[in-house]
């Protein structure tokens, strides 16, 4: 092997153990416990900033409604840094699965919306994953 070989070799074998370590940093990182805020009435500012907040808005020409969810209440967005970011969102529909969209941080902050048919919709229910603070959960009777 030559100089140019190992080198091209060291190279790969670098880039794999980094690739490696950011990947199980990310899994080590990811708290996914179900949290719930002491008093729903009251939250506290840390409740609040995890909380998805449902926002029902226009129904479009083929009658599906935008629903839009923003992780934070109270004008409180949470933060999106490489290490601490809303990793995920998800929509329920009377229990069942409508919507998940998984969030990059720094580029994307804890927000999504989806287009859903609500017609016979009783219940919405949002959640979102903090990688830190685990995934907290909020309804919205339609
Ligand atoms: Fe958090």
């Amino acid at each position: 092997m030559n100089r140019r070989e190992a080198l091209k070799v060291a190279g790969t074998i670098a880039l794999m153990t980094a690739v490696s370590a950011e990947a199980k940093m990310t899994e080590e990182h990811m708290n996914r416990m179900e949290m719930k805020p002491k008093d729903p009435a009251n939250m506290e500012k840390g409740e609040l900033k995890h909380t998805p907040q449902i926002t029902i808005k226009e129904k479009d020409s083929k009658g599906y409604t935008l629903v839009e969810i923003t992780t934070g209440q109270g004008g409180i967005i949470h933060p999106s840094t490489p290490d601490h970011w809303i990793d995920f969102i998800s929509l329920h529909a009377d229990g069942k699965l409508i919507g998940k969209n998984t969030l990059e941080p720094e580029v994307s902050r804890g927000a999504t919306s989806f287009y859903v048919k609500l017609d016979k919709v009783k219940v919405l229910k949002a959640t979102s994953g903090c990688n830190l603070h685990g995934i907290w959960s909020s309804t919205l009777t339609v």
